[in-house]
C-alpha cells in the first residue's frame, strides 16, 4: 500500500478529531441494561444507561436468553447457508409468520438486519417507471436503499405535507406508473412521529403506496406494541413495514419487510441483501420470537416506559434544558455546537450516567444534541438520579 493513501486517511481522521466530530466507543463489560458495566481506566464503572434502543429492556430478559441457548441446542450455532440454498429452518419462518401477524400483514420475510431490509426492498419493487419518494430525514439505510433503486427519486422536507403533495404531483406529471412514499415511523435523531394519518391520506388521493420504516416503535408504540401505524391510527393504510430485532424485539439482530404477500413472494426471489448474505443464527431468531412473543402482552412495560417518558422529560425541562416536544421515549437535549455535547456527555459520565452525544453527519450541523432514550429497565428512582445529574452536569459547564 502507497504511504501516499495511508496519509490521505489519516489526514481525514486528523481533520475528523480537530472538527471535534471524532466518534469513541466505550467498551461495556456485561449485558445490555438499565445499569451497565462500562470498562474504563480506572477499572470498570456501573452506569445508568440511557442510550440504548433497549425500550422494553428484553435485551437481557431471562426468558429470551432462555429461547436463545434452547434454540442453540435444538438448531446449533450458525447456519453457514444463504436462506434459499439450506439456511431456513422452521424457526426463520416461524420468526417470520409472528411478527407478520403481529403487523396484521399477508407475510414478512426476515433478513440479517433492517439496514439490508430497508436496503433490498426498494430496487426489486420500484423499476424506472416508478416514483419514490423519501422524507428528508429518513434513515441511512432508506437513503441507501432508494439510491440502489431504478426509481426515480423525490425528497420532501421532513413531515412538510404540502412539500410531499408537490412532489406526488410532480411525480405524476412525470408520468411515474407507481408511487412509493417511504418514511421512517419515529424519526430516530428527533423522536417526532411521522404524520401517517395526512401521509396515507395523500398517497390515497395521488394513488401512491406507502412504506414506513418502525424500527423505533415496533414493540414499544401503540396498542400491543404494534407501531406507529397503530398509534397514529392509519393501521392497515401502510402497505409495507420495515423494521427491526435489533431494538425493542431483544435487541439481537435481524431486520424484516412485511406486507402483502405478492410483495413478500417478489423479495425472496429478488432481494440482493436477503439472497446474497447469511441467514440468521438460530439463537438469535429464537431470542427475537421469545422478545416478540413477551412484547405483544407486555402492557406493563409499555406503561412504565410512558411514565418514564413523561417523568424524565419534566425534570429536564424543569431543570432548564432544551428538548424537542415529542410523546416517544427519544428526548433529544439540543445542545447546538458538537464539542458542547461531547463535553456535556463527558460530565454526565462522571456523575455515573451513560449518554451520548450526537453530531454532524449524523445530525446536521450546528444541532449537535445528546440523544436520550428511556427504557422500562430503568427505575422511577433511577429517572430521578439521571436528571439530578443533568442538572448538576449543566451547571458545572454553564449550559443552566
Ligand atoms: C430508523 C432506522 N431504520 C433502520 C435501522 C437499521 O436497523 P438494524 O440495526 O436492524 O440494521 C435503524 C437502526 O439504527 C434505524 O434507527
Amino acid at each position: 500500500m502507497s504511504d501516499a493513501f495511508l496519509r490521505h486517511i489519516r489526514a481525514t481522521l486528523d481533520q475528523i478529531e480537530a472538527s471535534g466530530l471524532l466518534k469513541r466507543e466505550r467498551l461495556i463489560a456485561g449485558p445490555q441494561g438499565g445499569r451497565i458495566r462500562v470498562a474504563s481506566d480506572r477499572g470498570e464503572r456501573t452506569l445508568l444507561n440511557l442510550c440504548a434502543n433497549n425500550y422494553l429492556g428484553l435485551a437481557n430478559h431471562p426468558d429470551v436468553i432462555a429461547a436463545a441457548k434452547g434454540a442453540m441446542d435444538a438448531f446449533g450455532f450458525g447456519m453457514a447457508s444463504v436462506r434459499f440454498i439450506c439456511g431456513a429452518q422452521t424457526l426463520h419462518r416461524e420468526l417470520e409468520l409472528a411478527i407478520a401477524k403481529h403487523l396484521s400483514k399477508d407475510d414478512a420475510i426476515v433478513f440479517a438486519a433492517c439496514f439490508d431490509a430497508n436496503g433490498g426492498v426498494f430496487e426489486p419493487l420500484m423499476g424506472e417507471e416508478d416514483a419514490i419518494i423519501s422524507d428528508s430525514l429518513n434513515h441511512a439505510s432508506i437513503i441507501d436503499g432508494v439510491r440502489l433503486a431504478k426509481a426515480r427519486r423525490y425528497r420532501f422536507a421532513n413531515s412538510d405535507m404540502n412539500a410531499l403533495e408537490d412532489c406526488l404531483k410532480q411525480a405524476g406529471a412525470d408520468g411515474a406508473r407507481f408511487k412509493l412514499i417511504a418514511t421512517d415511523g419515529v424519526f430516530s435523531m428527533d423522536g417526532y412521529v411521522a404524520k401517517l394519518p395526512e401521509i396515507c391520506a395523500l398517497a390515497e388521493r395521488y394513488g401512491a403506496m406507502v412504506l414506513v420504516d418502525d424500527c423505533h416503535a415496533t414493540g414499544h408504540l401503540g396498542d400491543k406494541g404494534r407501531g406507529t401505524p397503530a398509534l397514529t391510527g392509519a393501521g392497515d393504510k401502510v402497505d409495507i413495514v420495515t423494521g427491526t430485532f435489533g431494538k425493542t424485539l431483544g435487541g439481537g439482530m435481524g431486520g424484516f419487510v412485511a406486507a402483502a404477500q405478492p410483495i413478500v413472494d417478489l423479495l425472496r426471489q429478488r432481494a440482493r441483501p436477503y439472497l446474497f448474505s447469511n441467514s440468521l443464527a438460530p439463537p438469535v431468531a429464537a431470542g427475537a420470537l421469545k422478545a416478540l412473543e413477551i412484547a405483544a402482552r407486555a402492557d406493563d412495560l409499555r406503561a412504565r416506559l410512558t411514565d418514564h417518558t413523561k417523568r424524565f422529560r419534566a425534570g429536564l425541562e424543569a431543570a432548564g434544558l432544551s428538548t424537542l416536544p415529542g410523546v416517544t421515549p427519544i428526548i433529544p437535549v439540543m445542545l447546538g455546537e458538537a464539542r458542547l455535547a461531547q463535553d456535556l456527555a463527558s460530565a454526565l459520565d462522571e456523575r455515573g450516567v451513560y449518554v451520548a452525544g450526537f453530531f454532524f453527519p449524523v445530525v446536521p450541523k450546528g444541532k449537535a444534541r445528546i440523544r436520550t432514550q428511556m427504557s422500562a429497565a430503568l427505575t422511577a428512582e433511577d429517572v430521578d438520579i439521571a436528571v439530578a445529574a443533568f442538572r448538576d452536569a449543566g451547571k458545572a459547564l454553564g449550559i443552566l
